[in-house]
């Protein structure tokens, strides 16, 4: 159930970031929520993305929160330690792995993010079902690959509560065969053709 990897439908993410960016602009504090983040691929990958995209100085403003429900009772802790084995780093570009993994020299084929990245991810264990948010004024919850576990009124009830839980035209992320639930259009409009990103209605705050 908690099957994922790193760069994991980069298009997606790709797309909500490049929407994301200059709205934040100027922005002392850009909050983000990954909803059902596994053991960390999916939220680091987001970050090393932003990362990118934004430079160092804007991003400084970045604060990730990942949660999971997390059976394992270890995602925790793999999250904050940052070292994965090359396997799970495979998908990664070259250039990428260079600038933002060092080897892990007392055990080899693992490699640690670095600080950087690492220090922006603020992992907490969390049921979605709880249907209480961890935070608001998100400018960017993304939760992909979990909706699909839930019943249809269950997904309805967890997608209200994002749209609680972003800020005004903040944005929800899923992944490309979560459609969005008839009943929610009045919540969410999709703002990209081909990549699940839904901003929150201007109505909807
Ligand atoms: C298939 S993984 C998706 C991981 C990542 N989002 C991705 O797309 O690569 C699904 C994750 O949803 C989490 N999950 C399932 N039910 C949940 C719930 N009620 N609340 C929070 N997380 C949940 C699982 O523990 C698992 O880590």
């Amino acid at each position: 159930m908690a099957f994922t990897f790193f760069f994991r439908d980069t298009h997606t993410l790709e797309h909500a970031v490049a929407v994301m960016i200059p709205e934040v602009a100027g922005r002392s504090r850009v909050r983000i929520w990954d909803a059902g983040c596994a053991m960390g691929p999916e939220p680091y990958t987001l970050a090393i993305i932003l990362a990118e995209k934004m430079g160092n100085f804007a991003f400084k403003n970045v604060y990730i929160t990942a949660s999971d429900i997390d059976e394992s009772g270890q995602f925790g802790e793999i999250i904050k330690r940052g070292i994965y084995t090359d396997e799970e780093l495979g998908r990664i570009p070259e250039d990428i792995m260079t600038k933002y993994f060092s080897p892990v020299v007392e055990n080899p084929g693992t490699y640690i993010i670095s600080e950087g990245i690492r220090g922006k991810i603020k992992y907490q264990t969390h049921d979605l079902l709880t249907l209480s948010p961890v935070g608001d004024g998100f400018s960017m919850i993304v939760c992909k690959n979990v909706l699909l576990h839930f019943e249809y009124a269950e997904r309805i009830k967890v997608i209200e509560m994002f749209a609680g839980a972003l800020a005004p035209g903040g944005l929800l992320v899923t992944e490309h065969t979560q459609k969005m639930p008839e009943e929610l259009n009045h919540l969410f409009t999709q703002i990209v053709p081909d990549a699940r990103v839904y901003r929150k209605t201007e109505t909807h705050v």
